[in-house]
């Protein structure tokens, strides 16, 4: 008989309609639309005025439809977020909730940017023994909340945003063949966020010197291309398969220039690549399942494609999966599911951060 594996059968995301613009960085920070298009391949962001949950249940519905899934069909919820509301419960189970899954076990997952990637090679382990059946996994991040929009080293980087994958099994030959995934905690020192967290004194105030993202930029660039190309080698030897055999990869979008060296090392060409770095930047957990939507949307994906996620992030973690597609590279149905409108611009809701974060750069009177 063949082999139990998971595929994916629904695809959905949510991008939040308020945009961070390479000029609205402009009036920030010291920074160009040329340097941050030639350095990172990023033109715009979303900013959300929702919480991560309100964009994690859009994604969700458009992938429930996609797959033709009822709610109570889904016995487990993965969400992977770095960006969670509160620690208990869990973002998991508020979507849960929210969504009433009432079948489903839910639980939050951290691997940073590795999070779907990560999320992908749990659950379709536990589909292949039999632990589950059909399973939503959703990456979603409000990564804006921790950013420091005065520092031009960061603030350019990242955006908002949740994309969703149901999984089911399948005995068809199709699913996902192979995985590998990894962490490094001594390297994990280059990319810190400080917040969210136990540590510390119970009467702590947030502290804009401390509850901001520390990151070596160059130290995890070179980290990221090294351990991605690593990853896919080693992912494709366990599926006894060439780079050669690969129709398509889709990367964790953090800087269009650590795709483009991954991909180089790999010896792939950049037409097997899928980018929306441009319109989305880097959303973390968010950013492969965003980007295996527009694959779809796109027609980049067809029956029986060999396809590779690959991602690095916080921690330092690292993972890939290939996967051979089924048959159905078409939604069943779709959903109306939107975020509710906002008339706020960009810079109205970017305003708590820069008035938080102003006295660790002592410009308290710009704000
Ligand atoms: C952050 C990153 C885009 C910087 O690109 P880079 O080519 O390494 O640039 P450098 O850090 O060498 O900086 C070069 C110069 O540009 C300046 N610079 C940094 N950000 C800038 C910006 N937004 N606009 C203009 N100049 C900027 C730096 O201050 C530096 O100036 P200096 O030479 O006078 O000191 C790149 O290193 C990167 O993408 N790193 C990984 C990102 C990451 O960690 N993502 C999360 C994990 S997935």
């Amino acid at each position: 008989m063949t082999q139990r594996r998971a595929q994916i059968t629904g695809w959905g995301k949510c991008v939040p309609p308020v945009k961070l613009t390479n000029a609205a960085l402009e009036q920030l920070v010291d920074t160009s639309d040329q340097w941050i298009v030639e350095r990172t391949g990023m033109k715009e962001r979303g900013i959300s005025h929702v919480e991560v949950t309100d964009l994690a249940e859009v994604a969700a519905k458009h992938s429930l439809a996609a797959a033709g899934l009822e709610v109570t069909d889904i016995d487990l919820l993965v969400m992977a977020t770095v960006t969670p509301e509160i620690t208990c419960p869990s973002n998991a189970c508020f979507l849960q909730e929210r969504l009433g899954l009432v079948n489903a076990a839910a639980f939050d997952l951290n691997a940073a940017c590795s999070g779907f990637v990560y999320s992908t090679a749990t659950v379709a382990s536990m589909i292949e023994s039999g632990v589950a059946e059909r399973v939503l996994v959703i990456g979603a991040e409000k990564l804006h909340f921790v950013m420091d929009y005065w520092d031009r080293n960061q603030c350019i980087l990242f955006g908002d945003g949740a994309g969703a994958a149901v999984f089911e099994a399948t005995t068809d030959g199709s699913g996902v063949i192979a995985h590998d995934i990894g962490a490094d905690g001594v390297a994990g020192r280059t990319m810190v966020f400080p917040t969210f967290g136990s540590r510390g004194e119970l009467d702590r105030q947030r502290d804009p010197a401390i509850d901001r993202l520390h990151f070596e930029g160059q130290n995890v660039f070179k980290h990221a291309v090294r351990g991605m190309a690593a990853s896919v080698e080693r992912a494709l030897e366990r599926a006894e398969l060439t780079s050669a055999d690969i129709d398509l990869v889709i990367p964790h979008q953090a800087n269009q220039r650590i795709i483009e060296a991954t991909i180089n090392r790999l010896g792939i060409s950049d037409d097997k690549v899928m980018l929306n770095i441009e319109t989305h930047g880097n959303t973390s957990a968010a950013s492969i399942p965003m980007a295996l939507h527009d694959a779809l949307a796109q027609g980049r994906i067809e029956p029986g494609s060999t396809i590779v996620q690959t991602a690095f992030g916080g921690g330092l973690t690292w993972g890939t999966n290939i996967m051979k597609w089924g048959d159905r590279v078409e939604p069943i149905a779709t959903s109306e599911a939107d975020l509710p409108p906002t008339d706020k611009s960009v810079f109205d809701l970017l305003a708590p951060n820069r008035e938080f974060f102003a006295p660790y750069h002592d410009k308290a009177h710009l704000t």
